[in-house]
This record gives structure tokens, C-alpha cells and sequence, in this order.
């Protein structure tokens, strides 16, 4: 009998964990020992080596980390690189103004003299990825204390970093992976001169704008393009005019031959967050209460932004970016609550947990080594939860505030200022010339943010407890007879925190004035929150955190042990990983099966005149009237536009290159399906997709549509 039990939890182990088909985000440099041969069955025709080497040249070395978030591809060797129109969409908006609105009418550099250089934006290509756990580890022991075995990881990291890259002009850094389990180094050249090459107009770029976000089927043409540019020596370089186009090591091939359903499809990029291994406890808090609360909090403030933006074009181009990106999270977290919630996703850990938890408590060793860890946890959670929600409305609700937010960059300031008047060693100097590039105040509208304030402090008041807020606020309202409105209205117009033009006379003139703006009410308040955050909320959490983390990293090493056959991929970490799957549809709810693939014909059948999200150019409509195709139709003779897979992606893969099983280029990443968001938490193979912008439409668009055809003379295109 005790045979016969055991038989069958182990038969529900393995199928609950063996990693399913299409889940996981591999490390390129491991795909060697864990991945290929199951790759190459699926029709992957690339060995390991071309896909990831240090010494020759492969895939790897065309994979750009794009502005920190998002990822591109190089498609020349003329550091031509293709990203999505939502990845470069805060350059095209830096470079628009109501005169030059490249975001309604699109930009396209006709020679490399029109291409414009976009401060902030850079680009990150690997040189090298290396397992350094042993040397980051040295020196720990059993005895070593929590806080002592930070600063041997940080001191040993230190010099690991610094010897990698002495006498290059290389960078390095460190991440752990499986919570602490194993640390890589990082090698990377980070090329700073990288300039707008074109975007289409927003009506393609962002077709379908945030009520098809996130859903499929989507007709988005999602992407921009970029160069790379170098020193003479090819060398990353500040920008400079004498800078030349980046000479890349691979270029990417485009394939015009398109794809089928089951063909093998490869994402190679940057995926940011993933928390794939959490317990329960966490599950529970994420689906009920921090994602509930952020989206209704974001509502709120999307609200307030787009009426603003409605009214005036100078308001909608200065609030676009952030409004688009406020709102692709808060549709994001609502698909993911749904989801999880839909699919039950509680239970399914609580069972998992309890098999795992069966499985140790069978063996004396494992029972002593892992046998506690879902009861810690939840004890933590239970304090953790209130932390969490206060952090939730300090980053949504009163830093969602831009005087505030902007006004704790300037506590950072007199902190320095302070520091250097007492002839202390200080930053203040290096920190005041990097916050007047950081140009604050470039998208601001007081009205706007005044609106917002009054809302965000109703919010706060309502949300948390008043034991749980900082006095000093408190005292302000009462002062002001509990009138939100009149005290946000006596703030703004007795602040220099909510003026470009103060805020940047504050700046030049800063030692002088100093004392005058600590005095501000804007400021005033601002202190009193942060520091009220850092003295009780911020360690506590981050000391809960530090327990959670240790937990996890436990229960990946019992995962580990458990169960032996499963194949383990560390959460992303906005490191370079490469994930594989299939072009794919899927069945949203029973009885709708979806296409795999869109068309042309479906964006005019979306397409709504005059409609914020649904409008098209007039240019567009023609070559659709004229059936003026060129090379990109698909065999049906339509344009194809976009196609969904069962790749493993989430944020940050923006931008991705996807590769068929040659390591051509048939599209760029650029989202998810609606039923699949909470793939960062659970991923269900039946239902996460990911969504991929066609090349071919890419191509159609820039030869076809916007004549800057001359930029495929610099492409490797297979016909
Ligand atoms: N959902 C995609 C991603 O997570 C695209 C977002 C940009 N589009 C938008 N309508 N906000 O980044
Ligand atoms: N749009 C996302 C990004 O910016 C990709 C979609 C996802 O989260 O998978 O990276």
C-alpha cells in the first residue's frame, strides 16, 4: 500500500513539474549542456555555438539591450538596429513638438545626416556571460551572518567586476540567479550614441492603442529603428558628430519567407521580472491585494491624465509616453489578477506545495533541512502584506505626484550641499550637473499635476490608516480644516517644485537659495513622507524581504532536490536569455479557436476615421485599395501583420528578435495575449502567447509607406 502511494505522488510530481513544453527562459551559454538537443527536435537547424560563443562571432553578438528596458536587433552592418515603436517611443516623443509631431506623423531619416542623436538612449551588446558563483561565495561558511555574507558577496563581486574588464573599455556586473543560488558575471560594451533612424506615425506604431493592448488578435505596427554609433575605433563614445556607424560582429539575416502553424520559433532578448517559483502566501497577496490596488489606483490617475490630454495637443504630447506606460502596466496587472484568479492559480500552489512538502517529510534530511519553509513564510507574509501595500501607495499614489516626485530628487541635492558646506566629502557637485540633463521638467503641465495631487492625496487618506502615515502631513491637512483641495491649491501656488522655470532658476542659482526651498511646502511635505518611509517602512520591509529571499532560495534548492529530472531556469532578471516554442494559436474560452496570424485586411476592418486608436493614414488605405504589396505579401497575397507563438517572453523582451530554425529574422517581439499575462507568475502552455510583429509588414512599411526604402539596400534580406 505504502508502495502504491508513493508510486502515484511521484507520477504527480513529475507531471506537475517536469518543465512543460515552451516554458523557460534559458541562459544562452548553458543551452549547450541543458537545451539543444531538444531544440534541434523541434526544428532549430543552429548549433549551440552560433547561437552563443565568446571567441567566434554568433546570434549573440546582434542582440542589443535597448535604453535599459527593452530589447533590439542589429539588422546591418551599418549598426542598424529595430526595436517596437513603444520601446522608442520616449525618443520619438522627445524629438516631437506641436510643430514637429513625429508622433502623429512619424519620422524617417532619408541619409544618415537626419538621423537624431536621443540622449539617454543606449545600447548594450554581451561580450561575455560566466558562472562565478564559487568566487562570489568565497569566504562564506555555515557560521558566516546574514549581514557579514552581504558584504563578502558585494566585496568579492567588487573585484571580480573590476578584474574582468581591467584595461578594456568594457563594463561588468553581477546578478544572483535562483535567489542567491548562483551568481554570473556580465561583460558588456554600453554604446552611448544611438540615434533616431524613423518610427511610423502613431496610427501604425500604435495602432489599436491601449484597447488592443495586450489582446489578441492585434494589428499594432510596433516598431521603430535606430544606429548605433561608435568611435573611430569602434569603440562605445559619448556622442559626438566625428562618431561613425557601429560595425557589429553579426548581422541578422530577415527571412521574407514567412512561417506555418508548429514551425520552431526562437526569442532571444532581455526579459526583466519573473517570479515563477513563489509560494502561496505571495500568489495570494499578488492576485488579491497588490494587484487589485495598484489598478485601482492607476485608474484613477489615467483618468485625470487623459481628460488634460484630450483638451490640448501640447498636454497630450508631454503626458503621452507616461500615459502610455501608466497604462500598459495597470492593463497588465488587471489581466494577470484575472487570470490567476480564472485559472485557480492559489490552488494549484497550495497542491504543489503540499506534494513538495510530502516528498521532503519522507526523507529525515530533507524534512530537517526543508521541512519549515511554507510556515515561515507564512508568518512573514503576514507582516510583509502591510508593508507592501504601504510601498504600493508610496510609488502609485504619492510619488505618481510629479511635484513630489521630482521634489525628492532636490532632498538628494541638499543632502550633498550640506555635506560639502560642512567640508565633508560629497557628490554634490557631480549630482547637480546630472539632474540638469535630467531635464525634469520637459513634460509638465501644473494644472494637471495639481489635479492629480488633490486625487492622490484623497486616495492615500481613504487607503491607509492614519497611524500608518506620516505626521507631518497629517498636521498639514488639519491645518488646512481637512480641505484636500484648498491645501493641494495653497501648495502649488507657494512652490517652486511645480514651475520649469523656478525649478530650473533653483538649480543654477542652487547653493545660494538653498535655505529659502528646504522652506517650500512642496519640499516640506515630500520630506516628511520619505522620511517617514525610511525610517519605518523601508527596512522593515526590505529586512522581510531579505528573510523571503533566503526562504526562496531554500525552496529552489529542495525544488532541486525533489525533483531531479526537471530542468530549472532562474526567474528573468532583465539578463540575456534566449526561450523557444512554436508558432501557435490558441482557444481564448470554449468554443473560439483563434488564427495564428493577422493581415492588412484586418486593420481596415478595425479602422475607425477620426478615432484616437483606430484612425489610419490615408497612405496606408491606398496602398491597401491598390493591392500595392511588393515582395512582403504572404501566399494568400495578403500582408501579414502579426502572428502569435509559444515563446516564454514578459517584459523587456519588447523589441526582440524572433528567429525561425535558421536564425533568420521573421519578427519583432512586442507583446503578450490577454489570457496569458500571468505567464510571469504561472505559465499555462494552452494559453500564453507570444505576440510578434511580422517583418515583413516592418519592411512594408519602410519601403511602401514612409519611402525610406533605401534602408533595405543595408539588409541581409533572404527571398
Ligand atoms: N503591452 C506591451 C508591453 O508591455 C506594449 C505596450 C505599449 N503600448 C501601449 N498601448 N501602452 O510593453
Ligand atoms: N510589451 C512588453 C515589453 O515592453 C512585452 C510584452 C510582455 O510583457 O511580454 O517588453
Amino acid at each position: 500500500m505504502k508502495k502504491l502511494i508513493f508510486l502515484i505522488t511521484s507520477i504527480c510530481l513529475s507531471s506537475i513539474n517536469l518543465v512543460r513544453a515552451d516554458e523557460g527562459m534559458w541562459l544562452p551559454q548553458l543551452i549547450n549542456a541543458l537545451n539543444i538537443k531538444d531544440m534541434k527536435k523541434n526544428g532549430l537547424k543552429l548549433t549551440a555555438e552560433q547561437i552563443y560563443s565568446v571567441n567566434k562571432s554568433s546570434l549573440k553578438d546582434a542582440i542589443v539591450q535597448f535604453a535599459g528596458g527593452c530589447t533590439a536587433e542589429i539588422i546591418s552592418d551599418q549598426g542598424l538596429i529595430l526595436t517596437n515603436h513603444h520601446c522608442g517611443y520616449s525618443a520619438i516623443a522627445y524629438h516631437s513638438s506641436v510643430e514637429k509631431d513625429y508622433l502623429t506623423n512619424g519620422y524617417w531619416a532619408m541619409n544618415k545626416n537626419e538621423e537624431l542623436y536621443t540622449p539617454n538612449i543606449t545600447a548594450t551588446i554581451i561580450q561575455r556571460i560566466e558562472d562565478v558563483t564559487d568566487k562570489v561565495l568565497k569566504g562564506i561558511t555555515s557560521n558566516t551572518s546574514e549581514v557579514k555574507k552581504d558584504s563578502i558577496i558585494k566585496a568579492n563581486s567588487k573585484w571580480i567586476e573590476k578584474e574582468a574588464i581591467k584595461g578594456t573599455h568594457y563594463e561588468a556586473f553581477i546578478r544572483p540567479f535562483f535567489y542567491g543560488n548562483e551568481y554570473y558575471l556580465f561583460v558588456v560594451e554600453n554604446f552611448k550614441d544611438v540615434r533616431m533612424v524613423g518610427a511610423p506615425p502613431s496610427s501604425i506604431g500604435k495602432f489599436g492603442g491601449d484597447t488592443d493592448n495586450w489582446m489578441w488578435p492585434r494589428h499594432t505596427g510596433d516598431f521603430s529603428v535606430f544606429r548605433i554609433y561608435a568611435n573611430k575605433n569602434n569603440e562605445p563614445a559619448e556622442y559626438s558628430p566625428d562618431n561613425v556607424p557601429y560595425k557589429p560582429k553579426h548581422v541578422i539575416p530577415i527571412s521574407l519567407k514567412g512561417y506555418k502553424k508548429g514551425d520552431f520559433t526562437m526569442v532571444y532578448g532581455f526579459p526583466g521580472r519573473t517570479q515563477e517559483y513563489l509560494s502561496s502566501y505571495a500568489v495570494d497577496m499578488i492576485m488579491n491585494e497588490s494587484d487589485p490596488l495598484k489598478v485601482s489606483l492607476r485608474e484613477k490617475r489615467l483618468s485625470i491624465m487623459n481628460e488634460d490630454m484630450l483638451k490640448s495637443d501640447a498636454v497630450r504630447i508631454a503626458y503621452a509616453s507616461r500615459y502610455a506606460s501608466v497604462a500598459n502596466y495597470h492593463k497588465k496587472w488587471l489581466g494577470e489578477m484575472t487570470g490567476l484568479k480564472k485559472y485557480d492559480a492559489l490552488t494549484k500552489k497550495q497542491l504543489f506545495e503540499k506534494q513538495f512538502l510530502e516528498a521532503v517529510n519522507a526523507d529525515v534530511v530533507k524534512k530537517e533541512k526543508y521541512g519549515d519553509i511554507f510556515n515561515q513564510l507564512e508568518k512573514i507574509y503576514k507582516e510583509y502584506k502591510v508593508l507592501s501595500k504601504q510601498v504600493d501607495y508610496y510609488s502609485e499614489c504619492l510619488m505618481a505626484i510629479d511635484a513630489l516626485y521630482y521634489s525628492r530628487f532636490y532632498m538628494t541635492l541638499f543632502a550633498e550641499l550640506k555635506k560639502k558646506q560642512k567640508g565633508q566629502s560629497h557628490n554634490f557637485d557631480a549630482t547637480l550637473a546630472d539632474y540638469k540633463k535630467l531635464i525634469f521638467f520637459k513634460n509638465y503641465h501644473k494644472p494637471t499635476d495639481l489635479k492629480l495631487c488633490e486625487a492622490m492625496l484623497n486616495e492615500y487618506i481613504k487607503g491607509v490608516p492614519s497611524n500608518n502615515r506620516p505626521y507631518v502631513l497629517d498636521s498639514f491637512i488639519v491645518a488646512h480644516k481637512n480641505d484636500v483641495k484648498k491645501m493641494t491649491e495653497f501648495l502649488y501656488s507657494n512652490t517652486s517644485f511645480a514651475d520649469k522655470d523656478k525649478a530650473e532658476a533653483m538649480l543654477n542659482d542652487f547653493e545660494k537659495f538653498s535655505n529659502l526651498y528646504e522652506r517650500d511646502p512642496v519640499y516640506y511635505i515630500t520630506s516628511a513622507i520619505v522620511k517617514y518611509y525610511s525610517v519605518s517602512v523601508f527596512p522593515q520591509l526590505q529586512y522581510n524581504e531579505r528573510e523571503i529571499n533566503e526562504l526562496q532560495k531554500l525552496y529552489i534548492q529542495g525544488q532541486q532536490e525533489v525533483f531531479k529530472d526537471k530542468k530549472f531556469y532562474p526567474d528573468a532578471n532583465s539578463t540575456l536569455r534566449i526561450t523557444y516554442g512554436k508558432v501557435n494559436n490558441y482557444i481564448p474560452k470554449d468554443g473560439v479557436e483563434y488564427n495564428y496570424y493577422t493581415t492588412l485586411d484586418g486593420i481596415i476592418e478595425k479602422y475607425i476615421p477620426k478615432d484616437e486608436e483606430f484612425d489610419l493614414p490615408q497612405k496606408l488605405i491606398d496602398l491597401y485599395n491598390k493591392k500595392d504589396y511588393g515582395q512582403y505579401a504572404n501566399k494568400d497575397g495578403k500582408i501579414p501583420v502579426a502572428f502569435t507563438a509559444s515563446n516564454h517572453t514578459t517584459g523587456g523582451n519588447s523589441g526582440s528578435p524572433v528567429f525561425n530554425g535558421n536564425g533568420e529574422l521573421i519578427g519583432t517581439n512586442f507583446d503578450r495575449n490577454w489570457e496569458g499575462t500571468m505567464s510571469d507568475i504561472m505559465y499555462n502552455p494552452n494559453l500564453c502567447r507570444n505576440i510578434t510583429l511580422d517583418v515583413r509588414y516592418t519592411l512594408f512599411i519602410i519601403d511602401k509607406f514612409a519611402g525610406a526604402g533605401y534602408l533595405l539596400n543595408e539588409m541581409k534580406l533572404i527571398k
